[in-house]
């Protein structure tokens, strides 16, 4: 089969299509002939070497999101499996690849009327979206400002923001039409990267999901109101001054709280009923997903290459 390595951590074109045997799934595990695969902001971390601590190596397939139909099942699984449309997650890696073996329990059967492209747009980033805006504990009527609200995370929660009843949904993002595109989806104030450039704009928030960290995280403490949370869900930006805590405790009288929050923290039930739910959503047209281009997977460079300059809004999908 067809698949896509990283054979050197680095730029995107570090990347590249190899032939590799087919998997043949273990116990517990399904074949996946994919339809459909995620390029998610953390492929674009794990191919700059960003989380390198984590022990990846070159040769390592990214891709944690695929969807299309099981063609075989591992010892242990029921057989009605083969044949069936599902939604699945790889991991840290697999993804990029025309066959994937998965566990069972990463798999979910899809509902007709939502397609593998949509599937993969929405998988991951939208258990993501719900569950961070939970670990904030937002509330109807709170407002809200989403840092790096246009990629796949971002656009859901500003969503999932909108109607969950904020009372301001702000964003930041790099231009005019993207602001103008994230106010189609539910953002009522658009601020630049740094978070100005909207006078009508909330001062402060009463909860930040940060996608981005890196230099500019500290700055932003000073745009939560008092009792303000800010959830960190992702490292877009690079990681924060390792000195971040000082502004913190610089605003220690608006009682502040800083989170991580980490899908990997939720129970797999509990994600598995989110996606679910936002599945049928998405199929019923209530939640959009945002679906930035369709490429080939041969062309997993060049989808890199659009991640790494910035360009893309929502999701980049590669289909086999
Ligand atoms: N917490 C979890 O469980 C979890 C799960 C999966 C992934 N992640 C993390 O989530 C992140 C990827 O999320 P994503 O796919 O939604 O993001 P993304 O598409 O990679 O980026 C989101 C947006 O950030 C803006 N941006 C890019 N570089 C920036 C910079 N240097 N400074 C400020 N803004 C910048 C861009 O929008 P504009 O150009 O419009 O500003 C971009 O569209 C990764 O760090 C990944 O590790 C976390």
């Amino acid at each position: 089969m067809k698949a896509v390595v990283i054979r050197t951590f680095g730029p995107a074109e570090g990347l590249a299509v190899v032939d590799l045997p087919t998997p043949v799934p273990a116990t517990g595990q399904v074949l996946i002939t994919t339809e459909a695969i995620g390029v998610g902001g953390v492929d674009a971390v794990i191919r700059r070497g960003t989380i390198g601590g984590y022990g990846f190596e070159a040769g390592h397939v990214p891709g944690s999101e695929v969807a299309g139909t099981v063609t075989a099942v591992g010892h242990g699984v029921d057989s009605s499996w083969i044949g069936r449309r599902v939604w699945a997650f790889t991991g840290f890696g697999g993804g990029y690849a025309e066959q994937a073996s998965v566990r069972v329990e990463d798999v979910l059967p899809l509902p007709p009327d939502l397609s593998s492209v949509d599937a993969v747009t929405l998988g991951s980033s939208g258990v993501v979206a719900h569950f961070a805006l939970a670990h904030a504990r937002f509330s109807p009527g709170e407002s809200v400002l989403i840092r790096g609200a246009a990629g796949s995370i971002g656009v859901t929660v500003v969503q999932l923001a909108a109607r969950g009843g904020a009372g301001a949904v702000a964003v930041t993002t790099s231009s005019a039409d993207r602001g103008d595109r994230l106010r189609g989806l539910g953002a009522t104030d658009v601020l630049d990267r740094s978070g100005n450039g909207d006078a009508d704009a909330p001062a402060g928030y009463d909860v930040i999901v940060d996608v981005i960290a890196g230099a500019d995280l500290p700055s932003f403490f000073d745009r939560l109101k008092p009792n303000g949370r800010m959830v960190a869900v992702g490292v877009v930006g690079g990681h924060p001054p390792a000195d971040f805590g000082m502004q913190l405790m610089t605003a220690f009288r608006k009682s502040l709280s800083f989170a991580t929050f980490s899908a990997d923290t939720v129970s797999e039930p509990d994600r598995r009923a989110v996606r679910t739910e936002q599945f049928a959503a998405a199929g019923r047209g209530e939640l959009r997903t945002v679906v930035h281009e369709i490429l080939p997977l041969h062309d997993a460079v060049l989808a890199h290459r659009k991640m790494d300059a910035g360009e893309v809004f929502g999701r980049i999908v590669l289909a086999p």
